[in-house]
């Protein structure tokens, strides 16, 4: 779809990466770079970094990369179009009007409706007739009143495999529109569409605006798997919504309950917690931790209590730590999950628990505790050692001296030997971070992943790098680099798309953020990156250099598995190479 140029350049020349980067991230500048934190995974020191000239981003951490469009793509969830109208907004350019018309912009409304349609309709099977299973398990086994089901808009997708299919063709429906809600799934053979949700309770998830983005369904017997949540589509992305907080926004009051499983939260709400809520099946991510902290100050985790529960919870202890929220952690006795506490013990009861749970530290230090004998010399000295450990990490002063003060009156040790071996700890930690970071930093700048890459990949970046920064040796590579040489398709796509829009004029990661994928962007970002830093060679003598290496190594990969070609095959290959060597020129500026 064509947007237009003047449009492109306008916005481009109004919106400073630096500027719009620091509205998410605290940026310190040094020069032609700025570094901070990077938003887009969770870390304590700065692998992001912005480079004002190339006007890209990069991150060496987590190779996330491109220009200010596919920033904005990225910490928003916008597709491009998205992007550009918000950036646009942002900065007072008009919108260009008739790209009003692309029917880009109407996949998603055409995907919120779709899944409405599909969960009205789960819902209403739910309380036909046909829902009498998903009713005997909602209602019956798991004690859900008819208030909590119509709440949640619960519902039932029935045996077979056509039933959602048909309702949604009679509404007009096409299967490509239903793929790309994913409310079916296409056959191996590749032709056919049948309902992916088939005999489970279906659990809809909804977004803050009130779009139903995608499905939970839940088999009810012991088969597996259990959930199946929809994939991540373009209305739905599990690492950045939280089921139930369109409801649990409203009744937070500052403290939010961040359960592990949908049942759990719907639990919750029965009983009168309004303010739960739960991922989508995944691990807490940091997008949804800063999510919950834009709603409340503190977050009671109420995870399960077993084993994986436990490691879960020190995660999104630290997670939410990072996003400036104070944690408070919930010590389940006697049961594995508030559903089944709630359900065994009352409401009452878990209100009671909710009001004690502790702060993280002291949960993390009673966790500590419980493996060692304190009654022992060599156990006291292993919890205290551990123990300081813990406390070395946390990030309150005055939260280690409170729990240093509890940790001596326990065992019985001076403060001072205490308060002495946490800032031993700390200093020890300190210096590790310290390494790892400049090793990680030094590996991302030296040929991010090196040690991934595949034969002749660095060339390849080395030859793209070339391309970006001189459009006018476009003619001379497109004639000597044959796409297929690059050993990696992304650069083969990056390759493409470079030559393509190149042929219109200049092209930077702007005009490329439309075309490439964000993992592609990244590719080249991180590209661009190395180039700013010094340590690839963008010039007329490294050009052939980089052409070279990675002609040998498509060749030395020829020559592999030429061992399973027959006479012919391989007499033509060593034509094929001979001729490629007498044909190497080096392309003149
Ligand atoms: P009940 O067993 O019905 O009480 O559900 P629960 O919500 O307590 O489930 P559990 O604690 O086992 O899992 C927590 C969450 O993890 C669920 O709500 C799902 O989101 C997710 N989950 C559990 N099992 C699966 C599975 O088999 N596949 C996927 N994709 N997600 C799962
Ligand atoms: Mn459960």
């Amino acid at each position: 779809m064509a947007i237009p140029q003047s449009f492109l350049d306008e916005l481009k020349m109004s919106c400073d990466i630096g500027q719009i980067v620091s509205s998410y991230v605290q940026l310190r500048r040094s020069g032609r770079t700025s570094k901070g934190l990077c938003p887009f995974h969770s870390e304590k020191t700065p692998s992001f970094f912005v480079y004002h000239e190339s006007q890209s981003f990069y991150c060496f951490g987590c190779g996330a990369g491109g220009d200010v469009i596919s920033f904005i793509m990225r910490i928003e969830n916008l597709g491009y179009i998205e992007a550009l109208k918000f950036l646009a907004e942002r900065v007072g350019i008009p919108f260009p009007e008739e790209e009003r018309e692309d029917p880009a912009l109407r996949i998603k409304p055409m995907i919120y409706e779709i899944n409405r349609a599909a969960a009205h309709y789960f819902h209403n099977i739910l309380k036909s007739p046909a829902g009498e299973p998903g009713r005997r398990y909602l209602m019956g086994e798991r004690q859900l009143s008819s208030a909590t089901v119509t709440k949640y808009g619960l519902g039932f997708a029935p045996q077979g495999w056509d039933n959602l299919r048909s309702y949604l063709r009679g509404k007009g429906y096409t299967d490509e529109q239903m793929l790309l809600a994913s409310v079916v799934t296409r056959g191996r053979d590749g032709k056919s569409c049948y309902d992916t949700f088939r005999n489970r309770v279906i659990f809809p998830i909804i977004d803050l605006r009130k779009n139903v983005i995608g499905f939970g369904g839940r088999v009810m017997d012991d088969s597996k798997p259990k959930y199946l949540n929809s994939p991540d589509t373009p209305v739905f992305k599990k690492s950045r919504n939280l089921f139930s907080l369109n409801f649990a926004k409203n009744k937070a009051e500052g403290t939010l309950i961040l359960a592990e499983g949908y049942m759990d939260v719907i639990a919750m709400n029965q009983a009168g917690f309004e303010n739960a809520v739960a991922t989508l099946g995944t691990a807490l991510t940091p997008e949804q931790a800063r999510l919950m902290s834009t709603y409340c100050k503190e977050v009671v985790i109420a995870y399960d209590s077993d084993g994986p529960g436990r490691t879960a919870t020190n995660r999104a202890v630290g997670l939410l730590d990072e996003a400036g929220v104070k944690t408070r952690v919930l010590d389940m006795k006697g049961a594995k999950d508030p559903d089944e506490f709630i359900k065994k013990y009352g409401r009452e009861r878990f209100k009671l628990l909710i009001d004690g749970a502790r702060g993280a530290t002291e949960y993390g230090l009673k966790t500590i505790r419980e493996k060692y004998d304190l009654g022992d010399a060599a156990g006291k000295a292993a919890y205290l050692q551990e123990a300081a450990g813990y406390l070395a990490g946390v990030p309150s002063a005055i939260e280690r001296e409170i729990y240093a003060g509890r940790l001596a009156s326990e065992t019985g040790v001076l403060p001072e030997v205490i308060r002495e071996s946490i800032g031993r700890a700390a200093r020890r930690a300190a210096r590790r971070q310290e390494r790892k970071t400049s090793a990680d930093l030094e590996a991302g700048r030296l040929g991010a992943m090196q040690g991934n890459m595949r034969p002749g990949e660095s060339a390849g970046d080395g030859i793209l790098g070339c391309l970006y920064h001189h459009p006018d040796w476009r003619g001379q590579i497109a004639a000597e680099v044959d796409p297929a040489l690059f050993p990696s398709p992304d650069q083969q796509a990056i390759y493409a798309a470079l030559l393509e829009k190149q042929k219109t004029g200049e092209c930077t990661l702007t005009e490329l953020a439309g075309t490439l994928s964000s993992e592609q962007l990244g590719r080249l970002s991180g590209i661009l990156a190395r180039v700013s830093e010094g340590y690839f060679s963008i010039s007329p003598e490294a050009l052939p250099d980089y052409i070279r290496k990675m002609k040998t190594e498509a060749q030395k990969k020829e020559i592999a598995s030429a061992q399973n070609l027959d006479a012919d095959q391989y007499k033509a290959l060593a034509e094929k190479i001979k001729r490629d060597k007498q044909a190497k020129t080096p392309p003149k500026r």
